[in-house]
């Protein structure tokens, strides 16, 4: 299979991440700016980025090689008419965004997938004026995306499944973990997750628990360190010897009550909890749960050395 052909359109920090992508995986991969300003910084900052890449062993070539797959232009006909599949990465403006999907739309093959990285611009805001939008959606990534591999994929209504498979196909062929995201949230899922984090966090400040350098600790040490390796279900379930059903029977309550003070209600309903429960069960079954405890702490304490000679900011 021929690998595909990328094209990038604005090219600050996330256009640099997805340039990385997209070139480590060995395609062609334009990038497109409206600044040769701009243009210079993301030639300056790919190679520091490559550099640094390759002195910690994450790359399978040499930098130059994987850089010279990427070309720069201020020509956005040129940059997207071969394309595959377009990344657009410009400000998080959506009068910008529009109408640099209209363009798009005039400048690319009517197969090819338009993207935008957009953090909280739902892919209907942003392409539902526009003809011919079945192949537009959101993917956003974390930063930085040649380092944190997840990425959400959001489809509008409008958006053919067929596009968003093939999407989800290309992103997979480049080393991403695509995670498809329904119904088009505020926030999609993964900010949404650190804004139920950060609020909590900001109300703990205000109301004097603790500093803001000692929760950050508390989430380093603790949490984080715990969620690279379990998320907050799989946690759940390996915390309580009886998995998902038994830690809602003793936590439950307390977790809706912490929601109450902060205005929120919202229990854990049986039909949700159940539904959770059946997925977590075919990954962790409980009665593999000794089993998989032992994996978690195994993994804990290798991620403990690790972490111990980490040099943080
Ligand atoms: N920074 C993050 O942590 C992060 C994470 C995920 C998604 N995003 C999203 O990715 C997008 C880009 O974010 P960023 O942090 O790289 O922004 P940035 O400001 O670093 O880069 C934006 C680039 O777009 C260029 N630009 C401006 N107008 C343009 C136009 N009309 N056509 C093409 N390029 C144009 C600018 O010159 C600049 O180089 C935003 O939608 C943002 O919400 C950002």
């Amino acid at each position: 299979l021929s690998k595909p052909t990328f094209a990038i359109i604005g090219s600050g920090s996330i256009g640099l991440g997805w340039a990385i992508v997209f070139a480590r995986a060995g395609s062609k991969v334009a990038v497109y700016d409206i600044e040769q300003s701009a243009l210079d910084r993301f030639s300056d900052q790919l190679a520091r980025r490559l550099d640094l890449l390759a002195e910690n062993e994450m790359l399978e070539e040499n930098p130059q090689e994987i850089a010279s797959r990427i070309t720069t232009t201020l020509d956005l006909e040129g940059a997207v008419k071969n394309a595959d599949y377009v990344q657009e990465c410009g400000p998080e403006n959506i009068d910008l965004k529009v109408n640099i999907f209209a363009q798009l739309m005039k400048f690319t093959a009517p197969s090819t997938i338009l993207a935008s990285s957009s953090s909280a611009i739902t892919p209907s805001r942003i392409a539902e004026g526009l003809a011919s939008n079945e192949r537009c959606l959101v993917v956003h990534p974390g930063n930085p995306p040649y380092l944190i591999a997840i990425a959400e994929v959001v489809p509008a209504k409008f958006t053919s499944a067929d596009a968003t498979d093939r999407c989800i196909a290309i992103l997979k062929s480049v080393g991403m973990v695509p995670i498809q995201i329904n119904h088009e949230p505020e926030g999609f899922v993964f900010n949404r997750l650190q804004g139920a984090m950060l609020r909590e966090a900001y109300c703990l400040v205000r109301d004097g628990v603790i500093s803001a350098s000692d929760l950050d600790l508390i989430v380093t040490q603790g949490l984080g360190k715990r969620w690279s390796i379990v998320g907050p279900f799989a946690t759940s379930a390996l915390n309580v010897r009886g998995g998902i059903k038994s830690h809602v029977e003793r936590m439950g309550a307390s977790y809706h009550r912490m929601g109450l003070e902060r205005g929120q209600d919202d229990p854990w309903d049986e039909i949700t909890v159940s539904q959770v429960h059946q997925s977590i069960e075919k990954v962790l079954p409980d009665s593999e749960w000794d089993k998989n405890t032992e994996k978690r702490d195994l993994a804990l304490m290798k991620m403990t050395k690790f972490l111990q000679d980490l040099d943080r900011p």
